[in-house]
């Protein structure tokens, strides 16, 4: 018998204990702290033992009891950052695909798995008006944000074989950081990421976009993409997709649509999203805004053969032997990634359980907390909103009358205390040189009672801060 052989028996014993665990975790979680009141030092020594030579066998189990109260729970008043709560119909199937345990990297290893990625990954890019595109899961935003200026950069100024060519890809000044890293990964250097001043909604300004592509053209310099934001990290800002697109078709520069905290909203309020389609290759992150459990990220591209120019490189080993083009089919042609957990699973039992429309409905619940807390805001004078509120993240903060950096402190100070504090998690961001605190909703379980708990709470953590 192999040492770590586990009888059937056993396993169901220690799955009962698990989902035990998790059921009574969600029961309990309107009574948790949106952070757990804990140091460093203190979850630290709770894990301090050494890894045992002898197994623990079912004893092993007694400290999950301690990994859940020393983590961040998921509770409906966490507003930090883009994170949602997971969808436990997902985390079921998390369980599952991990017994499966099926490698997605072509159809020859993983069938049903490949057959059902490819599945959902259309059947999201249709409901999100993107007919006809193709694309994979990955890790998240970054590593599809990654993958997407990998596929622009082969397309316009080809680097797999010789190396990386100078090129300058454009974005508001609003981007995220994960562009910033690709930028320097993919050996185009930061320094050739044009960020573009935004206006004073965040978005990005396309006379100033293409004011700065005519003067790198006269400067001798290649343009080669364009990175739209949908759904801005700070604000939620989106960025104008339509007239973007006009300069990316008459300059001919890829288009990459970084959707990987607001693209999904289109599912709610596709109005707003026009010119998405117009997109090369679109990031999306169902981990955030289609409430899945991490890790689940999306990258979609408009030509697969794109997608294959940029990613395909593979040794005999791994090539599949069928003619079937669906049995021929290989995840890792048009994906950085070889090995691949099935995430597909999480995602579309989750989706067919709750169908498409329950999806919507949830995130219009967000976008009108959103506007219920910049209302609040609004009715309250010790407060002020920094930006206007396009999707779900709402940026405020104390109004003190002191100077600029004192100001910045004392809301600095006011966060951390509202932290301590428990009841609700904020986030923060710098907008144009201002500490904001920051709420974004995308988390299923807030309610408006919820939200109603915010101000009251950071008045209160205010004064404290003023108190002492
Ligand atoms: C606009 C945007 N792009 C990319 C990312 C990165 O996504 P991930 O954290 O899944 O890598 C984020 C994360 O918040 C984001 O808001």
């Amino acid at each position: 018998m192999n040492a770590l052989h586990l009888p059937n028996a056993e396993f169901r014993s220690l799955a009962a204990r698990v989902t035990d665990l998790a059921a009574d975790l969600l029961a309990g979680l309107d009574e948790l702290r949106a952070f757990p009141a804990v140091r460093g030092e203190q979850v630290a020594r709770a894990f301090e033992a050494p890894l045992p030579e002898e197994g623990l066998r079912a004893g092993a189990l007694d400290a999950l009891g301690e990994v859940l109260a020393l983590s961040r729970a998921p509770t409906p008043r966490f507003y930090g950052y883009v994170l949602g709560s997971g969808e436990p119909v997902a985390a079921l199937a998390d369980l599952l695909a991990s017994i499966l345990n099926q490698n997605v990297t072509a159809w020859r290893s993983a069938p049903a798995a490949v057959t059902i990625e490819r599945q959902v990954v259309r059947g999201l890019a249709g409901a999100l008006g993107c007919e006809g595109f193709s694309g994979s899961l990955c890790g998240g935003g970054s590593m599809a944000n990654l993958m997407g200026l990998a596929m622009a950069r082969e397309a316009r100024l080809p680097a797999n074989e010789s190396g990386a060519q100078p090129g300058v890809v454009y974005a508001s000044s609003e981007v995220h950081m994960s562009i910033l890293k690709a930028m320097a990964v993919l050996g185009l250097g930061r320094e050739n990421l044009r960020l573009i001043g935004a206006d004073e909604a965040y978005r990005l300004d396309p006379q100033a976009l293409r004011t700065a592509i005519a003067a790198d053209r006269s400067a001798g310099r290649t343009p080669l993409a364009v990175v739209a934001t949908g759904g801005s990290v700070n604000t939620g800002a989106i960025d104008p997709l339509p007239q973007i697109a006009a300069v990316c078709r008459e300059q001919q520069l890829w288009l990459h649509v970084d959707g990987a905290y607001g693209a999904l909203a289109a599912l709610a309020i596709p109005e707003r999203f026009t010119g998405l389609s117009a997109a090369d290759s679109l990031s999306l992150d169902p981990h955030k805004w289609l409430y899945q459990p991490l890790d689940c990220g999306m990258l979609l591209f408009r030509s697969a053969h794109a997608a294959r120019t940029a990613f395909s490189c593979s040794g005999d080993y791994a090539k599949s032997l069928a003619e079937d083009p669906l049995e021929s089919f290989a995840f890792f042609d048009e994906s950085l990634e070889l090995s691949r957990r099935f995430r597909a699973l999480k995602l579309w039992l989750s989706l067919r359980y709750h169908g498409l429309a329950a999806f919507r409905s949830a995130i219009r619940s967000d976008l009108r907390h959103a506007q219920n807390l910049a209302e609040l805001i609004r009715g309250t004078a010790r407060l002020e909103l920094l930006a206007p509120v396009e999707l779900s993240a709402v940026c405020f903060r104390y109004r003190s009358g002191a100077p600029g950096a004192a100001a910045d402190r004392l809301n600095a100070a006011i966060l951390r205390r509202v932290i301590e504090r428990g009841r609700v998690y904020l986030s923060n961001a710098t907008l144009r040189g201002r500490f904001a605190l920051r709420a974004c909703f995308v988390n299923h379980r807030t309610t408006d009672r919820d939200v109603g708990q915010i101000v009251p709470e950071v008045l209160d953590a205010a004064r404290e801060c003023l108190n002492s």
